[in-house]
């Protein structure tokens, strides 16, 4: 059933052995120690869920691993076990946060019904942290992009300035100045447009869409796109390969927008490949019969949604070049707003093609060669179609 890993302790072998037959036997991983000393050795060496110990031992009683436990491992459950069913011993345990407490001799039942309460509770302890820990992500994120569109909006208007000034500098001044200047100029106007890159990414984040939808055909809509980039493809030698599919359906999707974010995928590729020379973008477009699309947000993360996903079909967009490649760790990341591997890189782009695609319902993934295979990456976005 589950992996929760239990440690069993006590100085009686015969207990010991009948506790990890039975845990064993439902799945559960075990290991078991003689006393309570060992055990908190243990606990220092593996991970567990639960403890289930003894309460009479010799040197160290049962409360006594628990009073010790609960101020080493808050996280770790203690179930405690005795054959002298007494009201004193009861008290101290449960007044020191046991989880249960279970008379002796065991039964079967007994014992695997107060594991599986336990670890439901740890499950659910951990499942709730998660949510609270990505709300807390979201509300940082949301604080973060506030904060950048108040700073970009006045960074910009600032930034141009600069750029005029520098235009102006390199018109009037070089022609006539020493190598020295016109260098210094240019490291202005370099530093300055790469600015101005990163705070109009940093608007378009942070700013509120207007999405207008209207029954669109991405074929089209990347075309628009490649005609809008031709120059830089030539200028890089780009080979472009389309293999478009000719009756892909049309789906809802502001033609802007989505421009928008297929740009910032060329974009990326335009840098990615750099002067390097014979490499090929291909694009395709294809109707998938059995997408499974991601189930609906479940912000605590506590019901079982997965297996109410049925297949469905979808259109999928693929963009695909050749020389270059993400590391499969940076794989995870790069639709994170900020992550970048550039110099002077925003960290927004794929962050932006990203929020457009899921404000269309849609998923995006990165894919990339392994060690080996030739260089390649591709970027797949998928609309699912309702
Ligand atoms: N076609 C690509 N080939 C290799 N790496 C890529 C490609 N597209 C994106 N990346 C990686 O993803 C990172 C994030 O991209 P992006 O969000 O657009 O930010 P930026 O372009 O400012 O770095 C890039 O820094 C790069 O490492
Ligand atoms: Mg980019």
């Amino acid at each position: 059933m589950s992996n929760a890993r239990i440690l069993i302790v006590d100085d009686e072998t015969p207990t010991r052995e009948l506790c990890s037959d039975i845990l064993d036997e439902e799945g559960y991983e075990t290991h078991k120690v003689a006393g309570a000393r060992e055990a908190l050795h243990e606990l220092t060496l593996n991970p567990y869920h639960i403890v289930l110990s003894d309460i009479q031992m010799p040197e160290m009683d049962g409360v006594a691993l628990l009073k010790e436990i609960r101020k080493t491992h808050p996280d770790v459950e203690v179930i405690l076990m005795t054959a002298y069913a007494g009201l004193p011993s009861a008290i101290e345990a449960v007044r020191h946060e046991a989880y249960d407490y279970l008379p002796k001799p065991l039964t079967r039942d007994g014992l695997l019904n107060t594991i599986r309460r336990c670890y439901e509770k740890i499950e659910l302890r951990r499942k709730l942290k998660e949510s609270q820990n990505k709300l807390i992500e979201q509300e940082k994120l949301a604080a973060v992009g506030a904060v950048s569109a108040w700073l970009s909006h006045r960074m910009r208007n600032s930034l141009s300035v600069i750029l005029m000034c520098a235009h102006y500098l390199q018109q009037k001044a070089v022609p006539a100045a020493s190598g020295d200047l016109k260098e210094v100029i240019d490291a202005i106007l370099a530093k300055v447009k790469n600015l101005e890159h990163i705070t109009s990414d940093l608007i378009t984040y942070s700013r509120r869409y207007d999405i207008q939808k209207t029954p669109q055909n991405m074929n089209v809509i990347l075309d628009e796109t490649l005609q809008s980039l031709n120059s830089q493809f030539q200028l890089q030698k780009l080979t472009v390969v389309k293999k478009y599919d000719p009756k892909l359906p049309e789906i809802p999707a502001d033609p802007h927008v989505m421009h928008e974010a297929f740009e910032n995928v060329f974009i990326n590729i335009f840098q990615a490949v750099g002067k390097q020379e014979n490499q090929t973008v291909t694009i395709k477009s294809e109707v998938v019969r059995d997408y499974l699309a991601k189930p609906p947000a479940d912000p605590f993360g506590v019901l079982n949604l997965a297996k109410d996903q049925k297949p469905v079909a979808a259109v999928s967009l693929s963009i695909s070049n050749t020389g270059s490649v993400i590391s499969e760790e940076n794989r995870g990341k790069i639709f994170t707003p900020f992550f970048t591997t550039k110099e002077d890189g925003s960290g927004l782009g794929l962050a932006i093609v990203k929020k457009i695609v899921e404000d269309h319902g849609g998923e995006i993934f990165a894919e990339s060669s392994e060690e080996g295979e030739p260089n390649t990456t591709t970027i797949r976005i998928v609309f699912p179609l309702s």
